[in-house]
């Protein structure tokens, strides 16, 4: 039976108004999917407790968008992962493409982060992905791998055990253009292969899933797919009826 990891990243939206109505909606509907996927939330560090407080009694979990490389002193506007476990949360999206982008991440820089998420033992997500240009020349294995290999380096073979891998095709973030589930299928296939070559036993510790314009409409042909363990939800994650159908969705496909 597959377990499904269903990720909500909320980016920089959400208020306190929007997150009490959008759990009231979630509590009277999800009880009958909850215990079938693990799902995760991740607002704003501002709405990490807030979020905490509405999804205690609910078998969800929380996610940090980011998280600053030291773990205490002088650095102004950041948060450690002391922080964020203390006030309980549990996973950490490291490398979005839009921190590489505009935050320029580099992924020595990440391989950083994601070391010590895991030494403070926290599960990391670490997304990675092509943009469009390098899919067009045909790179896109070339820089994922060149993304995987350097946290190879720093944590050795056994990196992935316990983590999360978000595969994020940058064209295909916020812009409603999602990938062909079965080009995708085919990257988590090589992701997976590229993964077993450093460690063959560790496979099963690892949860690659998709995001790039998941929505309600195109979740199942992912799902269904046999080397997507879950998906990674921007944009449809912020409306609770979208979001709870394709729980319902993930819910299906688990019962088939
Ligand atoms: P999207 O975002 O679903 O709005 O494309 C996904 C993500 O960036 O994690």
């Amino acid at each position: 039976m597959k377990n499904f990891l269903i990720v909500a990243n909320w980016k920089l939206n959400g208020n306190i108004k929007m997150i009490s109505s959008f759990f009231e909606t979630l509590k009277l509907n999800l009880s009958a999917y909850a215990n079938k996927s693990t799902i995760v939330f991740a607002p704003s560090d501002v709405y990490l407790e807030r979020v905490y407080q509405c999804i205690n009694d609910m078998n969800i979990f929380l996610a940090a968008q980011n998280v600053d490389i030291n773990l205490k002193g002088a650095f102004t506007g950041e948060s450690s992962i002391l922080m964020l476990k203390d006030i309980g949360v549990k996973y950490i999206i490291i490398g979005h493409s839009e921190r590489r982008l505009f935050h320029q991440e580099t992924n020595d820089f990440i391989a950083k982060k994601f070391l010590l998420v895991k030494k403070l033992k926290l599960i990391p997500i670490l997304c990675v992905g092509e943009t469009e240009k390098e899919k067009q020349n045909g790179q896109t294995k070339q820089v994922i791998k060149e993304q995987l290999s350097c946290i190879f380096q720093k944590l050795g073979n056994s990196a992935f055990r316990n983590t999360v891998i978000a595969y994020e095709p940058i064209w295909a973030i916020g812009t409603g253009f999602s990938a062909h589930p079965k080009d995708v299928q085919l990257i988590h296939e090589f992701i997976k292969n590229y993964i077993r070559k450093h460690d063959p036993s560790s496979i099963n510790e690892t949860i690659v899933q998709y995001g790039g314009s998941v929505n309600h409409s195109n979740a199942k042909e992912f799902l269904k797919q046999s080397d997507i363990n879950g998906l990674l939800i921007g944009s449809a994650s912020l409306n609770p009826q979208e979001f709870l159908k394709i729980i319902r969705i993930a819910c299906h496909i688990t019962g088939e």
